[in-house]
């Protein structure tokens, strides 16, 4: 049982951190830290390895529903950047050096696909990095065409039956959403693709449009609106699941735990003052402001059903919260985040809470990655839904792992992280013990798309 994944921005600090941790342990490599201690590869972070389930005997998500080993992962992907694995390791700079060392053969043989790639839509400052990508010149129905074609070029060669595509790629701007192109059928913004329309088709609009026409679920690890009502029709039409957006790993982590936390306490909190500075490439692209606001709209969000959820607590009136983000170089992967939350308590009392949280972040998110990939693939693997019940594209049981999850059947987005890890143990295992697994036709993706192949026959 193998699984493909193409991950869009391979050669970024995940990506590559992603890809030579699953080498490390299919070659079980071991290495020593700074103490002479000798380390073995684990998966502390992910809660589908490593936590428990709440039944009897206490078994983790991934035995107690047998999911794919992370070792029978196939990876592939894009990047804006050449650079070989090898050298996207060495550059991010967040594994134990010894690693890569041991693996650097193997590495250095996985080079990222061309990309796709428009200067408008993410920080000016990454254009250095971009030296392999698709002509500007090149129409998006061309380029829509020739990322199918990889995709399509990979899952036969890769020989898996089930591939993902899944954005780790630099945070984009966020696009203003129009009714008549991002709005209602497909077919609205595939009209945008064939007029060429780039100032309203973001990249990984394209990547996602490519990946549901090829039958194969997309899930956006970034906060950029993505995932808008035209590509969540072709989703559904296609049968195909999607999931996002922005991998919850430190800070909204922690405060979607600690709003739930306090409020059944019974604390008011009245304000959050989120503070957060980085080094790595995620915070360089961060500091242009474009970029800054999609990522400060999905930290903002996460307490809302909180407040909504304790009506006698909150009245209605959210907390104050602020969201700084700010590029320090020299502190490369691993991030600060200062938290301070005020809360109201007994008879005019104040309690305030200082949080300062320091994490190799991309440490953090790979486990994360991971969990979502398997979760996933379990789902695809069950035949989608119970029986009876139609098709809905949103795979919320991945709330967990996203920062601004997409709505459910009944349009609930869930941020709280005790009531999102139920909802994900509990559909996991109604679809184990489900009798019929639905099998679901897909409408064929000729008759959704105008867009023809092109004939270039070279994939990188
Ligand atoms: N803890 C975390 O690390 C965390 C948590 C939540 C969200 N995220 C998000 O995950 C994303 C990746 O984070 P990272 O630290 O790996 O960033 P990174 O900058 O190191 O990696 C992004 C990679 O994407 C590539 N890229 C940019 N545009 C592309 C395109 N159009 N097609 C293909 N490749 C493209 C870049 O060259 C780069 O190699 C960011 O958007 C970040 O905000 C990260």
């Amino acid at each position: 049982m193998t699984l493909g994944v193409l991950l869009v921005g391979v050669g970024g600090n995940n990506g590559s951190t992603f890809v030579a941790s699953l080498m490390a342990h299919k070659e079980k490599i071991s290495w020593k830290d700074h103490s002479g201690k000798i380390c073995f590869p684990d998966w502390l972070g992910s809660t589908v390895m490593m936590g428990s389930t709440s039944r009897e005997d206490r078994k983790s998500l991934f035995e107690a529903y047998s999911l794919t080993s992370p070792e029978d992962l196939i990876v592939g992907g894009w990047d804006i950047n050449s650079a070989n694995l090898s050298e996207a390791v060495r550059r991010a700079g967040v594994l134990n050096w010894q690693i890569e060392e041991q693996l650097r053969e193997k590495l250095e043989a996985l080079v990222p696909m061309r990309a796709y790639y428009d200067a408008s839509y993410i920080a000016s400052n990454q254009e250095e990095r971009a030296d392999n990508v698709l002509s500007a010149d090149t129409p998006l129905s061309e380029i829509l065409a020739h990322l199918r074609l990889q995709i399509a070029h990979f899952k036969m060669t890769s020989k898996t039956e089930d591939v993902i595509v899944l954005w780790t790629a630099n945070t984009e701007k966020m696009v203003d959403e129009l009714a008549d192109v991002h709005g209602g059928r497909w077919e609205n913004l595939e009209r945008a693709i064939l007029s060429n329309r780039k100032d309203l088709v973001s990249p990984s609009m394209m990547y996602a449009a490519a990946s549901i026409l090829e039958g194969c679920a997309y899930l956006n690890g970034s906060p950029q609106n993505t995932l808008v009502p035209s590509l969540r029709d072709l989703a559904g039409r296609m049968k195909v699941f999607i999931g996002g957006n922005d991998f919850k790993t430190g800070q909204t982590r922690f405060k979607s735990m600690m709003m739930d936390f306090l409020s059944l306490c019974g604390i008011r909190v009245s304000s959050i003052a989120s503070y957060n500075h980085l080094g790595n490439n995620d915070g360089k692209n961060l500091s242009e402001d474009h970029c800054f606001r999609s990522k400060e709209l999905s930290k903002r969000d996460v307490v809302l059903d909180v407040v909504e959820g304790n009506p006698k607590l909150y009245e209605g009136k959210n907390p104050d919260h602020c969201i700084v983000i700010k590029y320090i170089p020299n502190v490369g992967d691993s991030k600060r985040a200062i938290d301070e939350y005020v809360g109201d308590i007994f008879m005019g009392g104040k309690q305030t809470f200082s949080i300062y949280n320091v994490c190799e972040d991309s440490l953090l998110a790979v486990p994360v990655i991971l969990d979502i990939l398997l979760v996933t693939d379990f789902f695809i693997r069950q035949g989608l839904t119970r029986s009876g019940r139609t098709f809905f594209p949103n795979l919320t049981p991945l709330s967990l792992f996203f920062k601004a999850p997409l709505p459910d059947r009944d349009g609930r987005v869930v941020n709280i992280f005790r009531e999102q890890h139920a909802i994900l143990e509990k559909s996991m295992d109604e679809s184990f013990h489900a009798e019929v697994s639905s099998v679901f036709i897909t409408e064929s993706s000729s008759s959704l798309s105008n867009l023809s192949f092109t004939d270039e026959d070279e994939y990188k």
